[in-house]
């Protein structure tokens, strides 16, 4: 499968966001990791549609918006128009209405995925698995950069995988996020995931290619 980057901004320099997303891209990113927080359903508040509008003409990867709000379906359409490519929402947020919020993105030609905390079980990602376009686990508590992969995360990541495999969407994205780093990607990747986000560990970096490359695994 192929193994895609996803650095997350929300590490990057908010003053210079362009700067930032050419820079990603320069450096080998696959895609630009979009941490939508509304103070709600998280309490940081980061950014919203209207940064992601301002970055799209510094890039032409893929801008994967992860959506940590409440009621998300009433945003979705502000950031098909600010130009995302991956609209990702949480299960947590809208229980009821997880498939119908996927159809809603997939309706205006955008990617749609779904994510679950670390507190979710796996199972509530399973209907979302059979018309997703990726399915997203988080390894942390939402919120905040910079904070430890939960380990259990590798258990919940192969029965997901597995899960696809059982559908007969056995190549279905699978995106992690949280606490990745070039020490546990590789368990990571063995455990079935394939879309990578990172934040400290890209922009930390003395070598972000260097280090971007070798999150490849
Ligand atoms: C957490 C965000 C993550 C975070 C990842 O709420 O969704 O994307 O920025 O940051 P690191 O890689 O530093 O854990
Ligand atoms: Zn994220």
């Amino acid at each position: 499968m192929k193994i895609k980057i996803a650095p997350s901004i929300l590490a990057g320099d908010f003053a210079t966001l362009g700067e930032t997303v050419r820079r990603l891209e320069e450096n080998g990113a696959d895609y630009v990791h979009c941490d939508v927080m509304d103070g709600n359903f998280v309490p940081p508040i980061t950014f919203g549609a209207q940064a992601v509008r301002a970055i799209r003409p510094y890039t032409r990867l893929p801008l994967d918006c992860h959506l940590m709000v409440t009621r998300p379906a009433s945003r979705i359409e502000e950031f098909v128009k600010a130009g995302a490519d991956i609209i990702t929402v949480h299960v947590e947020a809208d229980r009821e209405n997880v498939l119908e919020n996927l159809a809603k993105i997939k309706a205006f030609g955008v990617k749609a995925s779904a994510v679950i905390n670390p507190a979710t079980r796996a199972e509530e990602l399973f209907p979302a698995c059979e018309i997703a376009d990726m399915v997203l686990v988080m390894s942390v508590v939402p919120g905040w950069g910079g904070q430890k992969f939960i380990p259990e995360t590798l258990e919940k990541l192969e029965r997901i995988r597995s899960h696809c495999v059982r559908i007969g969407r056995p190549d279905l994205d699978i995106e992690v996020d949280g606490g990745v780093t070039e020490e546990n990607v590789k368990d990571i990747l063995a455990a079935g995931a394939n879309v990578i986000v990172a934040g400290s560990t890209v922009f930390k970096a003395a070598d972000m290619a260097a280090t971007i490359a070798r999150l490849r695994g």
